[in-house]
């Protein structure tokens, strides 16, 4: 079986004001609060047993517009991130709720244009190790970035001054069960945070990851200007959702 979870905690401190009274993944995107899109993904996916976890401050806010998951056809259980110290930390959360299923873990500001159920299925089909999704994209110092060797991602810089490559490793990543070891043995970056970028490179070290490529355009809406862009093609692709 393979569960979901939407990592939604972070301060959004690039969004201030807006953010200053809401979380980020709530405000308007397509006409919907932007969380919707992340369940979609998975509920399109086929994935229904989601966990969603956010910060303290706005916990209640996600329950009053989620709800059960009745009205969305899946189930959600909530859990709350004290202090905003990484996306694996956060992802530490998970680790009662998977008990040792397979996991897609997508972060809550990432809208897709396409849906990405075509990993989905690949990670199905995959044994044991972990999966990403690449795009290319015009500015990669922005995002974690992946060195390709032929058929093969050899390492993952998180958002390097000089990048590599133009592979950015966007946010939905499958795992197995292993995560929750690795994620322990990971230290803080220089910026404070438990990084996902060490967890992949974990798995890039045992030769089990794999990559998938996103299918249209992606947004990762934690910006004025990207917020912007993810409305407008949320509206425009709205046939699958
Ligand atoms: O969007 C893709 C990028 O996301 C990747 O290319 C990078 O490798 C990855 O580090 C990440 O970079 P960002 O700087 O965009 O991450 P951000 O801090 O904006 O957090 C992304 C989401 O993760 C956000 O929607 C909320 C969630 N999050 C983040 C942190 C720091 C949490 O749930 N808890 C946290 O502590």
């Amino acid at each position: 079986m393979l569960k979901g979870v939407i990592l939604a905690g972070g301060l959004g401190t690039r969004l201030h004001p807006l953010t200053k009274i809401t979380s980020k993944h709530l405000l308007p995107v397509g006409n919907e609060p932007m969380i919707f899109h992340s369940v979609k993904q998975l509920t399109t996916a086929g994935v229904t047993d989601i966990l969603i976890v956010t910060n303290p401050q706005y916990v209640g806010d996600f329950v009053n517009v989620l709800g059960s998951g009745k009205d969305f056809g899946c189930e959600f259980t909530y859990r709350v991130q004290e202090e905003a110290k990484g996306i694996a930390h956060a992802l530490a959360l998970a680790e009662g709720f998977a008990t040792r299923d397979k996991i897609v873990v997508l972060l809550g500001d990432n809208i897709f244009e396409a849906p990405i159920h075509q990993a989905v299925s690949d990670f199905h089909a995959q044994q044991t190790g972990a999966r990403v999704m690449l795009k290319q994209v015009d500015d990669p110092e922005r995002y974690g970035v992946a060195t390709l060797d032929g058929n093969h991602i050899v390492a993952i810089e998180e958002k390097p001054m000089h990048p590599k490559s133009d592979y950015a490793v966007v946010g939905v990543y499958f795992y197995d069960a292993s995560v929750f070891d690795i994620i322990r043995t990971i230290e803080p970056s220089a910026r404070g945070e438990y990084e996902i970028t060490a967890v992949n490179n974990a798995y890039i070290r045992r030769a089990e990851l794999e990559y998938s490529f996103v299918q249209g355009k992606w947004i990762d809406a934690g910006t004025f200007d990207s917020l912007t862009e993810a409305h407008q093609i949320l509206l425009n692709a709205a046939d699958w959702q």
